[in-house]
């Protein structure tokens, strides 16, 4: 449905009255109405970045999910100020691995004798306490455009150190697995899921010394639910289509498919597609409605399946939730505030950075 004219309105004057001293970073699963006001938009691994190069914005809003504007807080100064337009916009991937799950889960792995040689690796929809976590231990981040470099820095093959054998994956399963598998080359043998809701997460400590990968049994509620059936119904119904997915889906799904990548992959994908070409995309509903009406009618670009829907907490930011934060700043009131506390911004930074100094 077309914007509300009146907030539309508000939103641009609230903007115009903030200028420099606001910048707005939208991702790219946000609704159409909020990416009309962002000022850059894009995958988790830009957007940390953009944030992180605005060091003059006096308030960044952030248009996205929990983890996000944490990440922004953790990587800009202590004067610039963070904001979330809705607090209920959170991560429910990001919620299945919690400071105390984790703590229980390193106890298991040094009990098992092999905490000393495994590197933590996070993806970065995670809480800033599992970013903590993963600084404190030697780990990195890694979003789902560099999650593979991350791994090959972990398994020490790129940074000339020795190379520490495991990597514990956190929270998204399906993200570690199809790395390790489609990019390292290792088989599904050598990975292993850690159950956070069994004892000793449901693994004896011989098969704990025998993976290479430890995922943490996590994953996303959106992209969990595309399934091969999706894959094959639109082969059936679209001949040619080209399959292209978000490495967040499941292994046989990403087996399955054409194409795999992350949000800046399958823009970048679509971009360089020859006219006439046919698309069946498996990611969030926003972002393929975005590009099948950008592209349409010269390339044909359709959702993977029908039945799944919008991932709801990225769409809890709406326009009346940015209106509403925007106009607060110009009161000089700043809502909804997302601010990481000092010692666990200390050893998050330090795994963000190491992901953004990766090769
Ligand atoms: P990216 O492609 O931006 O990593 O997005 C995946 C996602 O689910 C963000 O929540
Ligand atoms: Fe989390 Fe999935 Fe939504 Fe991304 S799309 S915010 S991973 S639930």
């Amino acid at each position: 449905a077309p914007s509300d004219p009146g907030l539309v309105e508000r939103a641009r004057a609230a903007k115009a009255k903030l200028g420099e001293r606001v910048f707005v970073l939208g991702h790219h699963y946000q609704r159409d109405e909020v990416i009309e006001f962002a000022d850059v938009t894009g995958d988790s691994f830009k957007l940390a970045r953009d944030a992180a190069a605005r060091p003059d914005a006096e308030y960044i809003v952030f248009c996205g999910v929990h983890f996000m504007a944490e990440s922004a807080d953790i990587l800009t100064s202590a004067r610039q100020k963070v904001v979330l337009p809705d607090l209920a916009a959170g991560c429910s991937m990001a919620d299945m691995a919690t400071a105390e799950q984790v703590a229980e889960c390193w106890d298991v792995l040094t009990e098992a004798g092999v905490a000393d040689v495994t590197v933590p690796v996070s993806y970065m929809n995670s809480s800033a306490d599992i970013k903590a976590f993963t600084g404190r231990h030697g780990g990195t981040i890694c979003t789902s455009s560099n999650a593979r470099r991350a791994l090959e820095w972990a398994f020490g093959t790129q940074n000339g150190r020795e190379g520490g054998g495991k990597v514990l994956f956190l929270p998204d399963q399906h993200l570690g697995r199809n790395t390790a598998v489609r990019e390292l080359g290792m088989s599904l043998e050598d990975c292993v899921v850690y159950n956070p809701h069994k004892p000793d997460g449901g693994l004896t400590a011989q098969q704990l010394r025998d993976a290479k990968m430890i995922l943490w049994r996590g994953h996303c509620s959106v992209h969990g639910r595309f399934s091969l059936d999706s894959v094959r119904d639109v082969r059936e119904r679209i001949p040619d289509v080209n399959v292209l997915v978000h490495p967040e889906c499941k292994h046989e799904v990403v087996e399955a498919a054409d194409h795999v990548g992350s949000t800046e992959h399958i823009i970048k994908t679509l971009e360089a597609a020859p006219s006439g070409s046919k698309w069946a995309i498996g990611t969030e509903l926003n972002l393929v409605r975005r590009l099948a009406a950008r592209y349409s009618p010269d390339k044909e670009v359709v959702f993977l399946d029908r039945t799944v829907c919008f991932c709801s907490t990225m769409n809890r930011i709406d326009l009346p939730h940015l209106v509403w934060a925007l106009e607060s700043l110009v009161n000089g009131d700043v809502v909804n505030r997302i601010e990481v506390d000092a010692e666990t911004e200390k050893f998050a930074k330090l795994a963000l950075e190491r992901m953004l100094a990766l090769p």
